[in-house]
């Protein structure tokens, strides 16, 4: 598949998936998930988040990182960019109801519409993994920085982190499936597996879509390397969740697999505390483990 219909196929994807998108991530906008998402950009910044007065977040979809990043209180004046129209506008309701100024255009990060040295800053969550020129876009990251400014982006899948993610989805599904046979229960009821039904061929199509648009996972010294060829003077990256990661996996594979009256609120609130206790564990895990084995990946660099 070449680079255009990558591209296509993002398109149409995220504008499809664009109104289900924040429930299907569990992405909320409170306090607590921006303490979550200001700490992500701290670890990769080694630092606290700085005060700088125009911000871009690349590929800002229904606006998890920027809104969140607002609601923390560390914007001045943000910008976003997406390539779905349709992640922009819910994007914009969702920045309306918190209240948040944004400037949001629909472009490609591969051909951004700014002018040179336009930011202090630019930012990104989950997006280099959908691009298909890695290089195009370092160098417009670049182009439209100013000197000196930095690009934090977060949560890009590692080559080890997906092996683990892999394991941990058929490990769940395998367990699901022996647990739903053996007559098993879960949110007081049979556990009852969802099936294939002729109103889910829609879905089937998305499905296949999702693995057209997911292009790369990463080894982290080598995307440095390019990021550096692209001109950056620093480029180092951090890494996050790998229990967490593994346990937030097998959790996504089993609301998937069952029907939903078998998740319960009460599962929903065990499961993503349980996550959070794997997080923590990470922590201390990040300490003694090489950081290319966690999945998620924070690349920081620097004009
Ligand atoms: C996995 S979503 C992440 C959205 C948001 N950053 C978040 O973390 O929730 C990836 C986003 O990148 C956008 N995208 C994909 N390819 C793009 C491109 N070439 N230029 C700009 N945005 C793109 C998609 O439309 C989608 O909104």
């Amino acid at each position: 598949m070449d680079s255009m219909d990558v591209k296509k196929a993002n398109l149409v994807f995220h504008d499809e998936t664009s109104r289900e998108y924040d429930k299907k991530w569990a992405i909320r906008f409170d306090e607590d998930m921006a303490r979550f998402v200001l700490d992500k950009f701290e670890l990769g910044l080694r630092g606290p988040f700085p005060r700088v007065e125009r911000i871009l977040e690349i590929g800002c979809g229904t606006g998890y990182a920027m809104l969140n990043l607002g609601i923390a209180g560390v914007l001045e004046e943000c910008w976003g960019c997406d390539i779905s129209q349709g992640m922009l506008d819910v994007c914009k309701e969702n920045a309306e109801k918190l209240g948040i100024k944004v400037h949001l255009q629909q472009a490609d990060v591969e051909d951004l519409p700014y002018e040179d040295s336009y930011f202090d800053m630019v930012i990104g969550h989950a997006i280099l993994h959908h691009l298909p020129d890695l290089d195009a876009s370092f160098r417009e990251i670049h182009r439209v920085l100013k000197p000196g400014g930095k690009c934090v982006v977060a949560g890009e899948p590692t080559v080890n982190g997906h092996r683990f993610a892999r394991v941990a989805k058929s490990l769940a599904q395998w367990g699901i499936r022996t647990y739903a046979r053996l007559g098993g229960r879960l949110g007081k009821r049979p556990v009852r597996l969802r099936e294939y039904r002729a109103e889910d061929e829609g879905s089937h199509e998305l499905q296949e879509l999702e693995h057209v648009v997911d292009i790369h996972t990463f080894d982290p010294a080598e995307l440095c390397r390019r990021a550096r060829r692209a001109g950056f003077r620093v480029a180092r990256y951090e890494s996050e969740e790998l229990l967490s990661s593994f346990v937030g996996w097998m959790i996504r594979t089993v609301e998937t697999s069952v029907e939903e009256d078998n998740i319960t609120d009460r599962w929903r609130w065990g499961a993503y505390n349980t996550y959070k206790r794997c997080r923590a564990l990470d922590r201390y895990l990040y300490r003694v483990l090489p950081h290319s084995w966690f999945y998620n990946m924070i690349l920081y660099l620097e004009k």
